[in-house]
């Protein structure tokens, strides 16, 4: 296993156990270039195509890049940063790069959001459109994100549409592929992530 070390992550952002994490770190595939330190990410909105994703609260600063079965497996949805792999940079300097994801059967999504899916992964933002709070909550039984700051709730199987609460409109989704499990940004966030003003 070859690591790098993380600047500028946001500690205790993601939502999965320290057990979680280290089980990840086991079976993470190594970046090429090992040793080199990850420099300061430039502030932008989002991810670009090619980025993978790693955690967002790594232990140790290890960058690893997150595969399907790692969110298959986690126990609640999944908070990832962007990571440019030309440049060996997590796009960590924004909060609103932070990206949520959850594992559900590709079985129950229709044609248009299983396209923009890896294998079962959704891929949303993870700034409530409200006041930008990070949405850390995946309700497995109503299939939706909760944020907790007001509970609005969002539909991760439709489009991120508001399912309730003040949230004034949908979560902006995230285009992903996978190679060989690992999850790879194919597009920008579908809209401006962060808080919308109310029309
Ligand atoms: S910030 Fe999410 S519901 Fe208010």
């Amino acid at each position: 296993l070859q690591k790098e070390t993380a600047r500028g992550r946001a500690p205790g952002a993601a939502e999965i156990s320290r057990r979680e994490a280290l089980q990840l770190v086991a079976g993470a595939i190594a970046i090429s270039g090992s040793g080199t330190s990850v420099t300061a990410a430039t502030a932008q909105d989002g991810p670009c195509p090619g980025d993978r994703l790693v955690l967002a609260d790594a232990d140790d600063g290890v960058v690893v890049p997150l595969r399907i079965e790692d969110i298959k497996a986690a126990s609640n949805a999944v908070i990832a940063y962007p990571y440019d792999v030309a440049t060996k940079t997590i796009r960590s300097d924004s909060r609103l790069n932070k990206v949520l994801l959850v594992y559900v059967d590709p079985q129950t999504l229709d044609a248009e959001t299983k396209q923009r899916s890896a294998g079962g992964v959704l891929a949303y933002s993870a700034i409530c459109t409200h006041q930008g709070c990070v949405i850390s909550e995946w309700k497995a039984d109503e299939r939706s994100f909760l944020c907790f700051c007001h509970f609005s709730k969002f539909a991760p199987l439709e489009d991120g549409k508001v399912l309730a609460g003040p949230a004034p409109s949908n979560l902006p989704y995230l285009s992903v592929t996978a190679e060989d499990g690992v999850l790879i940004a194919t597009s920008p966030f579908s809209a401006t992530p962060g808080p919308r003003r109310p029309s």
